[in-house]
């Protein structure tokens, strides 16, 4: 914290509201402290007690496997009080499941269930619930794009960027092409244009203006007036909506018959 702000409202008339202020704050501060100890509660199961990663092996050896490689591994925390986390955070705990040797209804399994997610990712819980939006639940869920059990939890995570472009090009084929005219940018992927879980803008866009395209497009500017992109003077076109709603560029993942994208 810096006190900075507190000791001038000390120095000033008002400083009683400036303290009044700070105790607020600092209530506030402790109440979320409070709900950060109590913050993580797993899927709960009645009657259950948690049983540990090492009780799901017998059944499940391939997923035990694979999760020691997984971005979830780090959830296999070796203090006692952290049995409960691994499997058991994301399916609750196992211990009749374990007995009854599987049987149906006996775990949580978050397929469609944001929720399990949410419980430590409530910032992507925000994201979801802006303007323009993946429509979490039947049709789309968090797994289409993450894998909770093996390697990066985001599906060609890291370098791999045409990799992520596959994992979205399984609901969208259009955009994936091929096209006579491709547009390099989708090589990057899909996420330099567009926010995967939802976005202000319209289309899932990181930005609705053309700044979208002069993140790659920018150009040395030589003279006022005189705006250059692509080696042409874009100076009269500007002004008449976004590169791709202008009637210039239209066909911005790629297109079958205009090297400039327009249709
Ligand atoms: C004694 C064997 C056994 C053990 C131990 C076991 N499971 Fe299972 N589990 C099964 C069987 C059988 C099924 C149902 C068939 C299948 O989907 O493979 C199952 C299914 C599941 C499912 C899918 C349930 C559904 O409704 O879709 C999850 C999730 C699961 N197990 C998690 C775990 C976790 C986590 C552990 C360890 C904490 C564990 N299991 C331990 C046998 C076991
Ligand atoms: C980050 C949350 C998370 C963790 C941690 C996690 N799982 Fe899962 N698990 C899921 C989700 C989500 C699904 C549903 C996947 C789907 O249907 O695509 C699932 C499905 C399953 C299934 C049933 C479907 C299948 O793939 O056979 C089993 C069994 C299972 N998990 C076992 C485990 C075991 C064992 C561990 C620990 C080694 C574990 N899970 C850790 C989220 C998690
Ligand atoms: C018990 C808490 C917990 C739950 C429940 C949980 N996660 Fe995570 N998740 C984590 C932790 C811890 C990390 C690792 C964060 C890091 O490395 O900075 C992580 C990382 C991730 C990442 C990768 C983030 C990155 O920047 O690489 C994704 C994607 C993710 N989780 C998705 C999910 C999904 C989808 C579910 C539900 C099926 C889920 N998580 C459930 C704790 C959780
Ligand atoms: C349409 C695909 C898609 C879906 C559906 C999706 N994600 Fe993501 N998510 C991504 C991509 C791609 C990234 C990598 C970040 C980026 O490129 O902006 C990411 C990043 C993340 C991260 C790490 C960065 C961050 O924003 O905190 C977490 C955590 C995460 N997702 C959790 C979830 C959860 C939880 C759900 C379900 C409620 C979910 N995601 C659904 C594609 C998706
Ligand atoms: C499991 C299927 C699935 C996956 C995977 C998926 N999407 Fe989607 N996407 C949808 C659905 C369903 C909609 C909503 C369609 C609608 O409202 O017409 C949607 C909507 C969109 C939209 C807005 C479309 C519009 O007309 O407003 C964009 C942009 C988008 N997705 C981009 C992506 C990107 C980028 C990825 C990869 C990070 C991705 N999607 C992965 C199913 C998926
Ligand atoms: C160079 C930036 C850029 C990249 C890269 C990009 N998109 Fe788009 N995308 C856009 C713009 C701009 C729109 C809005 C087009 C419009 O409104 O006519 C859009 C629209 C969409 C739509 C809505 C349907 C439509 O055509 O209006 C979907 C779905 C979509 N993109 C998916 C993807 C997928 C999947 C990828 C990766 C293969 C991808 N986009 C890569 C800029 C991009
Ligand atoms: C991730 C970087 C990137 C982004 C973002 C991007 N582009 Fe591109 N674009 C390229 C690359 C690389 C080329 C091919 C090399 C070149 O012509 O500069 C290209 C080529 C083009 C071309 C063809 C030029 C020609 O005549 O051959 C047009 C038109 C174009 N982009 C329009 C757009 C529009 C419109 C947007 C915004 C919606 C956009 N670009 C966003 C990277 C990008």
């Amino acid at each position: 914290m810096n006190d900075s702000p507190r000791s001038t409202a000390r120095s000033r008339p008002w400083s009683l509201l400036g303290l009044i202020a700070s105790a607020l704050v600092i209530a506030f501060l402790a109440a979320c402290n409070l709900t950060y100890d109590s913050y993580f509660s797993p899927p709960q199961i009645p009657g259950a007690t948690f049983t540990g990663v090492k009780s799901c092996e017998e059944c499940h050896e391939e997923i035990v496997e694979e999760f020691e490689g997984a971005t979830h591994a780090k959830l296999l925390n070796e203090s006692h009080h952290a049995i409960n986390l691994g499997c058991e955070a994301c399916h609750g705990p196992a211990s009749t499941h374990n007995e009854s040797g599987g049987e149906v209804g006996t775990i949580h399994n978050p397929k469609s269930d944001p929720d399990t997610c949410y419980q430590c990712h409530l910032d992507v819980k925000g994201s979801f619930n802006l303007a323009h939006a993946h429509p979490i639940g039947d049709k789309v869920s968090c797994n289409d794009c993450h894998d909770p059990h093996s390697g990066a939890a985001i599906k060609g995570g890291g370098v791999a960027a045409m990799k992520e472009a596959e994992t979205c090009i399984q609901c969208h084929q259009a955009q994936s092409g091929p096209y006579v005219f491709e547009h390099e940018a989708t090589r990057d992927g899909c996420t330099v244009c567009h926010s995967p879980h939802g976005s202000p803008s319209d289309k899932l866009l990181k930005t609705s203006n053309q700044m979208l395209c002069l993140q790659c497009h920018f150009q040395q500017q030589t003279a006022p007036d005189v705006i250059l992109i692509g080696g042409r003077n874009h100076a009269s076109w500007v002004s008449r909506g976004t590169c791709w709603t202008a009637g210039c560029h239209e066909s911005v993942h790629g297109s079958h018959v205009n090297s400039s994208l327009r249709y």
